[in-house]
């Protein structure tokens, strides 16, 4: 059958108070119109159009071109919002499917169900439902004696005995296209809110003599974004199921309520992930990490039985048996090899660190290249810096590099020398030499006593911010 999709995206979502469009807020690492529009990807629909309005043009960037859009230039109501694509609509004779941008919940599994109960039956329309606990706020599923669906009322215009109904409308619907077009040609917007309601389509229908079904959904799935609170529950939704998924695949996940993973991101078996752990983006985890407490990887690979913990990783490469953190921060372009240590407070961009190199404290490695089994004290700095320009440093293989050392770029410590601690090198050194550049030390004797300098020590007072005794 021929499957056209519809999806509403031009209200102005008034309940969650903010600047932009309501549907690119964000829910666990996606605007919610693409989790929408993931699960139609499953329907195989020929024809996908996208009803934009308020704030279009942040729909229009997040949704990209391959899809088409029509402009609600006023938004009058959802029943206005469908009229707007007839253009698409008309002369097609098989199923437009119509979802709302806020559902961002929904399954292409329960969607293509939708389809496939409209195509066996044949029915003018099928709407799917869901039965909430708490269905405030929510279009009713009015149905007769018998309990054939007779109508839908909104939560605003709905009597006291109507609003004890738990039968909600998901705003999502099958119509058979040339009874869409012909029933939205005949509604009007007198109710409460004075908008043209798409769901009055389907008491139309039903009057005209057309038979409509309902297929009761999970009613999670059917959850709509209105406002924050909302939009918090359906994220945490989102990435709980994010991570059974991984923890089905052998990922061990010790919080999933303080740890978040994007959909787009790959682990492997029997890695850890401790709380308060995000990653991100176009990110792969290898086998038997453990990663966290409290980091965050951003489109980054690491290889297989690395550690990293209270540390943030942006755009990078690490490679296998690694040893990250704790408080390390790798930026972007930098690429670790195996068996690399990068530890407390130590910073590194744009450089690449070979094989069983080792920076475990204070360190500051930007715009280097560092070959194997090389060794950073605790406070080089490689000055990459100059106000003007980025310098490269070049550190070859087997290299010790002494406490607080600052490398001044460009510069290359070749193969197998050391730096003395304290030293501040400008000029390349030469293989297997020491490199001291440090100013002379003089000791003034007695120079305490004659300045009279001697240092008592000071009692700490007690801290009074802390509430309690
Ligand atoms: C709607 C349904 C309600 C259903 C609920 C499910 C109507 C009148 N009510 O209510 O029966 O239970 O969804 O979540 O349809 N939109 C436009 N143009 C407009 C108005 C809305 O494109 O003029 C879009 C919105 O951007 C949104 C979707 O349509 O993505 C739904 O609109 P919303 O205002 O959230 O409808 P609800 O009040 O939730
Ligand atoms: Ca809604």
């Amino acid at each position: 059958m021929d499957v056209c999709a519809v999806v509403m995206a031009a209200g102005e979502g008034k309940r969650m108070n903010t600047n932009h469009s309501k549907v690119v807020q964000w829910a666990a690492g996606r605007p919610i119109i693409l989790w929408v529009a993931e699960a139609l990807k499953g329907v195989g629909a020929k024809e996908q159009v996208y009803i934009v309005g308020h704030r279009q043009e942040e729909v229009r960037a997040v949704l990209g071109e391959d899809v088409a859009f029509v402009l609600q230039e006023h938004q009058l109501g959802t029943g206005h919002a469908v009229m707007q694509a007839t253009p698409f609509l008309e002369g097609r004779n098989g199923c437009t499917i119509v979802l709302p941008g806020d559902a961002p919940l929904i399954t292409s599994d329960t969607l293509r169900a939708a389809i496939d109960y409209f195509e066996k039956g044949d029915f003018g329309a099928v709407v799917v439902s869901a039965i909430a606990d708490n269905p405030a706020g929510y279009g009713r599923l009015v149905r007769d004696e018998e309990g054939n669906v007779q109508r839908i009322v909104e939560d605003r215009d709905a009597t006291e005995s109507e609003k004890k109904i738990r039968e909600i409308n998901s705003s999502i619907y099958c119509f058979r296209t040339p009874l869409l077009i012909s029933a939205l040609g005949r509604i009007d917007a007198k109710n409460a809110q004075k908008e043209y309601y798409l769901p009055d389509t389907i008491g139309i229908l039903i009057r005209d003599g057309h038979k409509v079904g309902a297929l009761v959904a999970d009613f999670d799935e059917t959850r709509g974004v209105n406002d924050r609170i909302e939009l918090q529950q359906v994220g945490k939704i989102l990435n709980g199921k994010i991570c059974e998924r991984h923890m089905r695949n052998g990922v061990q996940i010790i919080d999933s309520n303080t740890t978040w993973i994007d959909d787009t991101v790959r682990i492997g078996k029997d890695t850890v992930l401790l709380p308060g752990t995000m990653i991100r983006g176009d990110t792969s985890i290898g086998e038997e990490c453990r990663i966290g407490e409290n980091t965050r990887i951003d489109d980054s690979v690491v290889g297989d039985k690395t550690t990293v913990e209270y540390s943030v990783l942006r755009n990078c490469r690490v490679g296998k048996n690694c040893r990250i953190g704790p408080f390390s921060h790798i930026r972007p372009e930098s690429v670790l090899a195996d068996n690399v240590t990068i530890g407390a407070y130590v910073e590194v961009k744009n450089s690449n660190v070979g094989d069983f190199s080792r920076a475990r404290h204070l360190t500051y490695i930007g715009d280097a290249q560092v070959g194997k089994n090389v060794n950073f004290g605790c406070g080089t700095v490689t000055c990459n810096y100059d106000g003007l320009d980025k310098s490269a440093c070049i550190i070859r293989d087997n290299v010790f590099i002494g406490g607080n050392s600052n490398l001044i770029s460009p510069v290359t410590l070749n193969e197998n020398c050391y730096i003395a601690a304290g030293s501040t090198i400008t000029d390349d050194v030469p293989e297997l030499s020491l490199a001291i550049a440090r100013s002379q030390q003089i000791n003034k004797e007695n120079w305490v006593v004659k300045k009279n300098r001697l240092r008592a020590a000071k009692l700490i007072q007690p801290d009074r911010r802390r509430e309690g005794v």
